[in-house]
């Protein structure tokens, strides 16, 4: 009997010694936050960094929920002569620790970025076999939040190179949200649940409502594109593992209206709401749909149940999320350059999602109608829901009993 149990303390020390696993009690909502890439791409400087984080405490987005502050691509100078990565000495001249610093003294959390393979996607780089020694360099760097991309990885096996990053993270002891960032090219929803806190299931975003940027051997997506590529993942993601449909483009070049949309669909879809956009100079319109607290949380619901398209019309679709306590989330959705207009019969049409175990009659319960985000109440699920959804918009729901 003794001899089991120590036999099993003995097997558990060398499971978790030396293969290491992921820091289970994060991320348990969808991480909120900022990263630097699609607003400033390579661009990126201490300075802009310490503004960034003022002004997500100076806009309310703090108090809204968003923590992380992500430094993405290009911050790396050179390796010295041991191995250890330093920081560019010219855009980071304090050096990476004092930066973490002034971002714990405001509050929030600091990220980096780096890569499985020897470059980053900008030529920096990367961490292959220098995992354990940079997971230990972020750890004294106070980093709370790790993306690792995926170029420059030839023939490596993705779900092996994410182990042992995940491993190297763990080992160094500092509490990281890893977030795994190879495109969904090699499905990690089917294994990433125990390496990863979230994993990018597409290409890169690009702020616009549909298109293709196509860059010669990969794209770039707009919103649209990227949320149909959600179909079927939702059944993947959950408390501690996300699906990311990408960083936000909200703020960085679509109409007010289109980021609306796309705010309201990366809540729908329990996706991090990680901002992509100036946060120092950006318009009241814009701080209006980041801090909207009624749509984050829709995002930060505790179930952590990733939304569904229940109906499609064509250019209007309408988005369920089930909520906790039997509440819901809907979104209509108007892909379309014109408005629609909607006579919505909640008795009609049951709420039947097997994944989540939701199952509502509204001939049975009635529901309260709120609009989210003209924070106007609607009425109850008794009257039909008549309404102008205007182009490239939503109209977003919250029911409550
Ligand atoms: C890849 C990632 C982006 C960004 C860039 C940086 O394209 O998908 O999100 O990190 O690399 O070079």
């Amino acid at each position: 009997m003794i001899r089991g149990t120590i036999l099993t303390i003995l097997i558990s020390i060398t499971a978790t010694g030396l293969f290491g696993q992921k820091f289970e009690d994060l991320a348990k909502t969808p991480p909120m936050g900022w990263n630097s890439w699609n607003r400033f791409g390579c661009d990126v400087t201490e300075k802009l960094i310490r503004e960034t984080a003022d002004a997500m405490v100076s806009s309310g987005m703090k108090d809204a929920g968003y923590t992380y502050v992500v430094i993405d691509d290009c911050w790396h100078g050179e390796r010295d002569s041991l191995g250890f990565i330093h920081p560019d000495p010219e855009r980071f001249p304090s050096g990476m620790k004092a930066l973490a610093d002034y971002i714990h003294s405001q509050g929030l959390k600091f990220g980096i970025y780096s890569d499985a393979g020897t470059k980053t996607c900008g030529g920096r780089p990367g961490s292959r076999g220098f995992e354990y020694q940079d997971a230990i360099t972020y750890a004294s760097w106070d980093v709370d939040y790790l993306k690792y991309d995926w170029c420059n990885t030839s023939e490596l096996n993705a779900k092996e190179a994410y182990t042992t990053m995940r491993d190297a993270l763990y080992r160094a002891g500092r509490p990281v949200v890893f977030s795994i960032c190879e495109w969904g090219d090699n499905k990690p929803w089917l294994w990433a649940k125990d390496i990863g806190h979230l994993w990018r299931t597409t290409g890169d975003i690009y702020h616009c409502w549909e298109c293709e940027w196509n860059h010669g051997i990969w794209s770039s997506w707009g919103m649209l594109n990227i949320i149909d590529m959600q179909k079927d993942l939702r059944k993947y993601a959950g408390p501690g593992h996300w699906n990311d449909p990408d960083m936000m483009e909200v703020g960085n070049g679509m109409t007010v209206n289109e980021d609306r949309a796309h705010f309201s669909m990366w809540c729908m879809l329990a996706a991090p709401l990680i901002a992509g956009n100036d946060l120092v100079s950006m318009t009241k319109e814009t701080v209006e749909i980041l801090t909207n607290k009624e749509a984050i949380a829709v995002n930060q619901d505790e179930l952590g149940i990733q939304g569904y398209k229940m109906l499609d019309y064509g250019d209007l679709e309408i988005w369920v999320k089930p909520l906790k306590n039997m509440e819901l989330a809907f979104c209509f959705l108007n892909r379309g350059k014109t408005p629609q207009t909607i006579e919505y019969d909640w008795k009609k049409i049951p709420i039947e999602d097997a994944l989540s175990n939701c199952h509502i009659d509204f001939n049975k319960t009635t529901y309260k109608v709120r609009d989210l985000w003209a924070k106007e109440n609607l009425g109850t699920t008794n009257e039909k829901f008549k309404a102008i959804v205007p182009a490239h918009d939503v109209i977003m729901l919250g029911l409550t009993k």
